[in-house]
């Protein structure tokens, strides 16, 4: 069947996924899950987001955008394990997957219940298994947990994902996506080809939102995972967040956190300072109530996400 509604659960997941165990109150069943909203009591840091293949992603990361390679990298991955982070997000072009890998394999948390995400730049594209069999060799690791397409590369974004699809059907990656692809490039992906993305990673944060993209993700199944959700550390200043933030005794990082996690997104927070990666993880002994969360998504200074 060449629709993507044919994605469901186990259906197209080559591989058992039996690492991240249902979070209570999230019903299973045939029926892409993602978006059924997690009861926000039960958000811990152990809480995952079933994909449309049925696999269960960890909500919360650490991003490692912009932490070198060597020492910075293998520690930032090492406190973010020990603070209970079980999911990176590393790419490529980061020049650091060699870190990042040896500090997942280095710790004692195992390997298996550790979510590692990377994923092939653009220029890549006509060389995509070769640039996906370097980049698990650069981390060490047999099955890479989530490859993503980095940015739609110009005229291949339907021939790459082909490709993509192959990797998944062989077994050699748990799940497939996409980042920075907007709402056309998906309607190409959705039209030619037989897998639907199972996550779409994008710019977002209550200051950088495209809801109609999300609402497209969501209609289609596809996981909205945030990407600079500290909005690179630019608005942590802004007076109506620190607002809420001191309502709250929590500070302006741990709201946007809360914000995209009570929206049911993946959330990768970056930081290369152990202090601020724990305290990214200590989002779970408060809430947002609506009324903050609706302040919030009224922020918006742009209306896109790419
Ligand atoms: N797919 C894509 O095209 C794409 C693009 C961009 C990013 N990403 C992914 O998303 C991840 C996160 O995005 P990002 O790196 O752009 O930025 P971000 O997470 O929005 O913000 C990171 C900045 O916030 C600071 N920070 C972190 N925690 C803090 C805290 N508790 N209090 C105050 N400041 C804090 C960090 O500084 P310190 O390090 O000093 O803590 C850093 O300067 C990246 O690392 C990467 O994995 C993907």
């Amino acid at each position: 069947m060449r629709r993507f509604e044919s994605c469901l659960p186990n259906q197209l997941c080559p591989l058992p996924d039996r690492r991240f165990p249902p979070q209570p109150g999230i019903v299973e069943g045939n029926v892409p899950t993602p978006f059924r909203r997690t009861p926000i009591s039960m958000l811990t840091i152990s809480s995952s987001l079933t994909l449309n293949n049925g696999a269960r992603m960890p909500r919360l990361g650490l991003g490692v955008w912009q932490i070198p390679e060597g020492e910075p990298a293998y520690r930032a991955v090492q406190w973010a394990l020990d603070a209970g982070y079980r999911h990176i997000d590393t790419a490529r072009i980061y020049r650091n997957e060699r870190s990042v890998g040896a500090a997942v394999r280095d710790h004692s948390v195992p390997r298996d219940e550790v979510w590692i995400t990377t994923k092939l730049f653009p220029v890549d594209a006509l060389r995509l298994e070769q640039a996906f069999k370097a980049s698990r060799a650069r981390l060490g690791i047999d099955v890479i947990d989530l490859y993503l397409v980095h940015f739609p590369p110009p005229l291949l974004v339907v021939p790459t994902w082909k490709r993509m699809e192959r990797l998944f059907k062989e077994g050699k990656v748990r799940a497939i996506g996409v980042s920075n692809h907007g709402i056309s490039h998906l309607e190409a992906i959705r039209k030619s080809c037989s897998i639907i993305p199972q996550v779409n990673q994008i710019h977002l944060s209550p200051y950088h939102c495209n809801w109609d993209l999300i609402t497209y993700c969501q209609d289609h199944g596809i996981a909205i995972e945030a990407y600079s959700p500290l909005t690179r550390g630019r608005h942590l200043d802004d007076g109506r967040l620190l607002a809420i933030a001191e309502s709250l005794s929590v500070s302006p990082a741990q709201i946007l956190i809360r914000w995209a996690l009570q929206h049911d997104f993946i959330v990768i927070p970056k930081s290369s300072q152990e202090a601020h990666i724990r305290a990214n993880a200590d989002v779970y002994g408060f809430s947002l109530s609506d009324d903050v969360m609706h302040e919030l998504d009224a922020y918006g200074t742009t209306r896109r996400t790419l």
